[in-house]
């Protein structure tokens, strides 16, 4: 089954077409990360007047990359939520369009669960049940699967989410936006342990997280250090807190694992790029007899090649969606 997988959910526009669920015969993804890095984050409207101009062009350059026509075609897929809702309603609308002209089914598919199944495109072996960290920039879950499109959230965020974590501080730095990548790589060069830093827990839920706390104490020395006229080593800072913020996600996802007795670990979403994060629960897989999964780095990121491979599965369970369909800019996995 050839499914054309459409995201724009974000600042990226991309399209793909992925065979059952687990093979990618093209993948196209256009950003808008330099014009966003201007004004220091995402600005919504500038998202969608891009998503507009661009995903023509995306869809049939994924086409032709597939080498193939709507004609051969099974279904669409598309993110539907959460995500930007001017940005959302570009795909969606688009994917509707495309669905009715060529009277194919339209699967919507959530962005948390899409993210989830790109480790289904690089870990060909792998299937539910098993737990998964989901890190992304607006979202930090903790996700038991215990199918394909039976999910269940046992640990979430209560104010920033691991990716805006990192960009907001990173930001403070003085790293361009998103700088969560920029940290990573500058933290390879750093002592993790000059800054200290706090490892905050929620009362009363162990699996939960909250960061907020984390991002104001790195502002806290910056702003104290500026007060003082001391300069203040920018690769040491990220490495302290990269390691706090990971502390805290592989914390309370091996807790959850210890919990929940899954043995399969798996890792989502842009910040499960994170160099430390994967090292960590690497050698944690490794010292507690688990499988850790995670997806290419290529996949990490919002592209449309994992949209479409949650689209094979969620076409299976039957859920799809006919002309009604909305965008929602949130919506529980
Ligand atoms: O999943 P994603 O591409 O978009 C959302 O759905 O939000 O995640 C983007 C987030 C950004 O906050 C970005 O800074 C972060 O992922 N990110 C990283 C790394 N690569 C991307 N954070 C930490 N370390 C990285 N290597
Ligand atoms: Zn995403």
């Amino acid at each position: 089954m050839k499914i054309l997988a459409i995201e724009s959910s974000c600042d990226e526009t991309a399209a793909a077409v992925v065979e059952n669920g687990r093979r990618v015969l093209s993948s196209v993804v256009a950003t808008q990360v330099e014009e966003h890095k201007l004004y220091g984050g995402v600005v919504p409207e500038i998202a969608s007047r891009r998503h507009s101009e661009a995903i023509v062009g995306v869809v049939r350059e994924a086409l032709e990359r597939a080498e193939l026509t709507v004609d051969d075609l099974d279904a669409i897929g598309v993110t539907y939520a959460p995500g930007l809702i001017g940005a959302l309603l570009v795909g969606v609308n688009f994917a509707k369009g495309l669905s009715l002209s060529a009277n194919l089914p339209l699967i919507p598919v959530h962005h948390l669960r899409s993210h989830i199944a790109s480790n289904y495109i690089t870990n060909p072996e792998l299937e539910p049940p098993f737990l998964c960290l989901v890190v992304s920039g607006g979202h930090t879950h903790i996700i038991e699967v215990t199918d394909y499109t039976k999910l269940r959230i046992l640990g979430k965020t209560r104010d920033d989410a691991a990716g805006e974590a990192f960009d907001k501080a990173a930001r403070a730095m003085g790293m361009p936006y998103p700088g969560g990548i920029a940290m990573d790589k500058l933290a390879e060069t750093g002592n993790d342990k000059a800054f200290k830093l706090p490892r905050p827990t929620v009362d009363g839920a162990p699996l939960d997280f909250s960061f907020s706390g984390l991002k104001t104490a790195v502002i806290n020395i910056l702003h104290n250090a500026e007060q003082k006229g001391q300069t203040v080593n920018i690769a040491d800072l990220s490495a302290s807190y990269r390691k706090a913020v990971v502390d805290c996600l592989v914390r309370n996802f091996l807790h959850a694992a210890d919990e929940t007795g899954h043995k399969k670990l798996v890792i989502a979403g842009g910040v499960s790029a994170n160099a430390l994060l994967r090292r960590r629960l690497t050698e944690e897989c490794k010292r507690t007899g688990r499988t850790l999964y995670m997806p290419d780095l290529s996949l990490t990121g919002d592209n449309a090649a994992m949209v479409g491979a949650q689209a094979y599965y969620e076409y299976l369970a039957g859920h799809t969606a006919g002309m009604k369909l909305n965008a929602c800019a949130q919506r529980s996995i």
